[in-house]
């Protein structure tokens, strides 16, 4: 968006949030201008951490559904809005709650674990959260004499595998974007760009996480970024992040991996990927859901009390350290 167009806009925004008492939490897939007036940008291990924490009374949640989701259940006594309700996300539509309750009575030593990325009413059938974060942590942690089962996304629970050597079954969901990341164009930016160093999100293909130097969730690249001594990245996950990266690594080189069709084209002029539930918020919908208080997350008592629960055990391991989480 035109600075001359966000400018105003954002003025609005910073108005409304000292008359609301608001915090503004936005993902790192959100667009820069929305950034740029939240509180806290983060991934969603963060976001739940500040979530947890706020003192403030309306939360103005910028990413998508299921995020919002997290920060109600974590406040079931404040007012959480978000700007578009219909920013879903492929991962929650694949994993319906009834579905998951059918396959965990098949086996009554399942112990379910819940990317972050599914709905409430998945939550509250799982023993644990994870978050891209701390999923590594996490499992490492949980019970021994358990039969671990990971939902909904099959490419995170393969990495976590992979990095824990715990075998899970796995439910066969993934992010529709991430998954169009190909080995192929990977490798083209490589040969392209022998020096840049290539960060891969977990919800990418085996065949993308063979090829990275770092596998990491949206914050721990931005950290991986700053830390290291290289200046050109090729960064495969959602485009938004590089905002960040610009922002945080003055001087570095961001190169949002491609995404081609069977023709070999770009699919998009920008050439690089974009989750279009992110990008359903606006700066216009952020300053029109704090006028409004709409639309607003409300859940069910019930949901929320078991949601909670396997949510709480997540921030807890989190903030455990290492040695005493495994
Ligand atoms: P992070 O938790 O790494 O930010 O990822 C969230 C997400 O939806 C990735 O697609
Ligand atoms: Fe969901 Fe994928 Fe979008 Fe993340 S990038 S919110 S996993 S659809």
């Amino acid at each position: 968006m035109p600075r001359a167009q966000a400018e105003p806009l954002a003025r609005e925004i910073f108005t409304l949030k000292k008359q609301l008492n608001a915090v503004i939490l936005a993902h790192n897939y959100q667009v820069p201008e929305i950034q740029d007036v939240a509180d806290y940008v983060g991934d969603s291990l963060g976001l739940s951490q500040q979530a947890a924490q706020t003192k403030a009374e309306v939360i103005v949640f910028c990413g998508v559904h299921f995020m919002a989701e997290t920060a109600k259940i974590l406040n079931p006594n404040k007012i959480v809005v978000l700007p578009d309700k219909d920013a879903g996300c492929s991962l929650e539509e694949s994993c319906p709650a009834d579905q998951l309750a059918k396959l965990q009575a098949t086996n009554p030593n399942f112990w379910t674990i819940a990317y972050i990325n599914c709905s409430a009413a998945v939550k509250a059938l799982s023993d644990v959260i994870v978050t891209s974060g701390n999923a590594e942590k996490i499992v490492r942690a949980a019970p021994r004499d358990k039969d671990l089962l990971f939902v909904p996304d099959e490419n995170l629970g393969a990495w976590v595998i992979e990095q824990t050597g715990r075998p899970m079954t796995l439910w066969k969901g993934n992010c529709y974007a991430h998954v169009e990341f190909r080995r192929d164009q990977v490798l083209r930016l490589r040969a392209q760009f022998p020096d840049a160093k290539i960060v891969v999100h977990p919800e990418s293909l085996r065949e993308v996480r063979d090829l990275a130097d770092a596998v990491c969730s949206t914050e721990k690249m931005i950290l991986y970024c700053k830390d290291s001594p290289a200046q050109r990245f090729v960064i495969v996950t959602e485009s938004g992040i590089i905002h960040r990266m610009q922002k945080e690594c003055p001087g570095k080189e961001f190169l949002c991996a491609p995404v081609f069709d069977v023709m070999q084209m770009p699919t998009d002029n920008c050439r690089c990927s974009e989750c279009k539930f992110m990008k359903m918020n606006t700066l216009e919908k952020v300053r029109d859901c704090m006028k409004r208080l709409a639309p607003r997350l409300e859940l069910p008592a019930d949901i929320i009390r078991r949601a909670r629960l396997p949510i709480e055990r997540m921030l807890e391991i989190s903030a455990q350290p290492i040695e005493n989480a495994g």
